[in-house]
């Protein structure tokens, strides 16, 4: 079941159905660039906490919206094994995504289409003032149309109302283009030993 989360400043959670995203469950406005107004804001009642959330609206009210990217958006372990193994060319593996972004990463970037997950970045996270993209990845009927450019602006924007001060990238050779051109890295000498 994707868990219901608290959007930050706006005082609002998200109840979330316990099926994929889009167009079965709603999708959610706040601060930046992410996406749709599917869904309904409602006052808690007298028994609930304070605040107010976001009920999915019904199918019947229901448009799709065709893309979404959402920083910290809810996610199956599924998905984003699937997506990992189809972009990294490896075999399906069972690895649990949540905890391990919930733990360890300022944030995380998804992006869909009509729901489906075809896009991903995880930022990792030294607690301090470095963060490291990782995973950048988009489903190859997918590619090219500027998915990843945006998967990372958002993350940039995200990381600039951190305490953050930098951004790390690594990447093969034929990626300067999009690192370089496309999403504004600037080169500089780093390091990598393989441990394995
Ligand atoms: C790398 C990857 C994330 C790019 O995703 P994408 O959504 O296709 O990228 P965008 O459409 O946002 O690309 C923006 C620009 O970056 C450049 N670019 C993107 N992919 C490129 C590639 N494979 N080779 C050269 N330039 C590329 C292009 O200039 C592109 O603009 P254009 O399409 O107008 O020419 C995607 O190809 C992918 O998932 N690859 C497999 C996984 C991987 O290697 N991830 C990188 C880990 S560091």
């Amino acid at each position: 079941m994707i868990p219901p989360f608290f959007v930050e400043g706006l005082n609002l959670s998200v109840v979330m159905p316990a099926v994929s995203p889009c167009p079965a469950t709603p999708c959610l406005r706040h601060e930046s660039r992410v996406v749709c107004d599917q869904a309904r804001i409602v006052p808690y009642s007298e028994t609930e906490a304070k605040g107010m959330r976001m009920e999915p609206i019904s199918p019947q009210e229901f448009t799709p919206c065709e893309f979404t990217t959402e920083w910290r958006g809810a996610f199956e372990n599924a998905e984003v094994n699937a997506l990992h193994a189809e972009c990294f060319e490896h075999r399906l593996l069972a690895d649990d995504w949540w905890s391990q972004v919930n733990r360890f990463s300022l944030g995380w970037v998804c992006s869909r289409h009509l729901g489906r997950l075809v896009g991903f970045v995880n930022i990792a996270w030294n607690g301090g003032v470095h963060a490291f993209v990782l995973d950048t990845m988009v489903s190859s009927a997918f590619q090219r149309q500027g998915i990843a450019k945006a998967l990372i602006g958002e993350v940039v924007d995200r990381a600039k109302d951190t305490a953050c001060e930098w951004l790390h990238v690594d990447f093969d050779p034929h990626l300067r283009q999009f690192y370089f051109d496309a999403c504004g890295f600037r080169p500089t000498d780093a390091g990598l030993i393989a441990l394995k």
